[in-house]
């Protein structure tokens, strides 16, 4: 197999591009990445220093029409898997542009080329976030109306709707997977648990919004990452799949895991004000992907937890070179507004 990954200088393409190495070291593996702030080719050193010829890096972007095209057909791309991405809802509250630019316009562009090309299958990956917002009971199924509630979230959904028009349309072989909150190793010091971690080790407030009642989904990245291996391997043209973690946590439970686990306290909470719109509650039904594609989450929270703040205690390097210039503006302007 030649596979194209988009977006593999981020957090999951990297753990993506990691395990499709280890699973099949015959695969010739190509990452077209923009190197946005959230991208970062230190991620990759180790996969480049082993895989050698076996990975090629393409810096571009992934609405570049001849770019993607020229990559498509130069390296004779057999599947593409689409993780290219704006990634951070507040940055979408802050800025809605860009996650139009590429969530919406550059995934049509790869579809597009994909279909020009005659390449075969596309796998996008997107959020359970485009179904909104759940109360205290229920879960998201794939039938499920897309409710987006965020700029990121909207901008996903349009992606998903191209996707499914682009099947129906053209009968193009994509697959669309909707997954809810990853962590692990890698993950960009903005998000959550990385942002409290950094926080908390520094001794800084961490900053909680609203009630800190806020339900997420939580999914060590290596079970997300095996699902689209399967949706890539396995999933049935035209299908969504959606994946979790089995893993519904308040927001505060997961702050108050990562203080426990890197020796600090609750004093360091700090409640500020709300992210607008919200969303309450996200809870995944993966029962399709179980019954098509034999997906089940493997890492528990406790252990997860435990791997991630270990991986980011032995990586304080890549921690301290992530933090540039571009994420400190980002930050500072903010939180100042929340406090
Ligand atoms: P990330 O922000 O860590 O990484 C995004 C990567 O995409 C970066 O390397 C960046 O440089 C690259 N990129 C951005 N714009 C680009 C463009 N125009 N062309 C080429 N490359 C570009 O994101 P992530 O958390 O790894 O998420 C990856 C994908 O998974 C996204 O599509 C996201 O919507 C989806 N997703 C994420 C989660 C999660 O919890 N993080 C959950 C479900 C789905
Ligand atoms: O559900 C899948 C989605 O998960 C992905 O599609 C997104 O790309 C990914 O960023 C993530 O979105 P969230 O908004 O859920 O993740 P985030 O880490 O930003 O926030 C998780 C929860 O924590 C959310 O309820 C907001 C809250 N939060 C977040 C930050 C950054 C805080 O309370 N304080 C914070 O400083």
């Amino acid at each position: 197999m030649r596979l194209l990954v988009t977006g593999g200088c981020g957090f999951i393409g990297a753990n993506f591009l990691y395990a499709m190495r280890r699973n099949h070291p015959d695969w010739r593996l190509f990452n077209l990445d923009k190197l946005t702030y959230a991208g970062n080719l230190g991620s990759l050193r180790a996969l480049e220093a082993e895989a050698g010829p076996a990975y090629t890096f393409i810096h571009g972007d992934i609405g570049d029409r001849d770019l993607v095209s020229a990559t498509l057909s130069e390296h004779k791309i057999d599947a593409v898997v689409n993780f290219a991405a704006e990634s951070h809802v507040d940055r979408s509250i802050d800025d809605p542009a860009p996650f139009v630019t590429t969530n919406v316009l550059g995934a049509q562009n790869v579809l597009e080329c994909a279909r020009r090309a005659g390449t075969g299958r596309v796998v996008h990956v997107s959020t359970d976030e485009v179904y909104g917002s759940l109360g205290a009971t229920g879960q998201f199924h794939e039938t499920t109306p897309i409710a987006p509630n965020s700029p990121y979230s909207a901008s996903k959904a349009g992606a998903d709707l191209l996707a499914r028009a682009y099947h129906e349309t053209y009968g193009q072989d994509i697959v669309v997977t909707r997954c809810s909150n990853n962590y692990g190793p890698f993950q960009f010091p903005e998000k959550l648990i990385p942002l409290m971690y950094t926080r908390a080790i520094a001794g800084e407030p961490l900053p909680v919004y609203g009630d800190g009642q806020n339900v997420r989904d939580w999914i060590f990245v290596d079970d997300h990452c095996r699902g689209v291996e399967l949706a890539l391997l396995k999933g049935r043209a035209g299908a969504v799949y959606n994946f979790g973690g089995a893993s519904e946590m308040p927001n505060l439970e997961v702050v108050r895991t990562v203080l426990r686990l890197t020796g600090q306290n609750d004093t360091l909470i700090r409640f500020v004000t709300d992210r607008p719109g919200h969303d309450r509650r996200y809870a995944m039904n993966f029962d399709l992907a179980a019954r098509e594609l034999g997906f089940a989450p493997s890492v528990t929270f406790a252990e997860g937890m435990a791997r991630t703040i270990a991986w980011y205690q032995a990586n304080s390097v890549w921690l301290d070179e992530v933090q540039s210039g571009a994420y400190r503006t980002f930050m500072n302007s903010w939180y100042k507004e929340r406090a």
